[in-house]
């Protein structure tokens, strides 16, 4: 089955970069622990967070996004 943003995700890094504010907070978090990022698309926050060093687990109901 064809999804929302499954022909919009045709489109390398549709979102852009990072959302500022969020990388902005997990950055000064204290721990390093688990996240669930639900919607994640092409992962545009779940890549980063990972390089921060949190475990993520992301999910999306779109195949070419998630
Ligand atoms: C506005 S996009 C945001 C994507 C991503 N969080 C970002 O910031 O780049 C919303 C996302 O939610 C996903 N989504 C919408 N409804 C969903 C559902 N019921 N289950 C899983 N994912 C869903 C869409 O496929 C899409 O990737």
């Amino acid at each position: 089955m064809t999804m929302a943003y499954d022909n919009y995700y045709l489109t390398k890094d549709l979102f852009g970069e990072p959302y500022p504010e969020l990388m902005d907070f997990f950055k000064n978090f204290p721990d390093r622990g688990k996240l669930l990022d639900l919607g994640c698309g092409q992962g545009r926050n779940a890549i980063p967070l990972v390089q921060l060093g949190y475990e993520v687990t992301g999910i999306d109901n779109s195949k070419v996004g998630g």
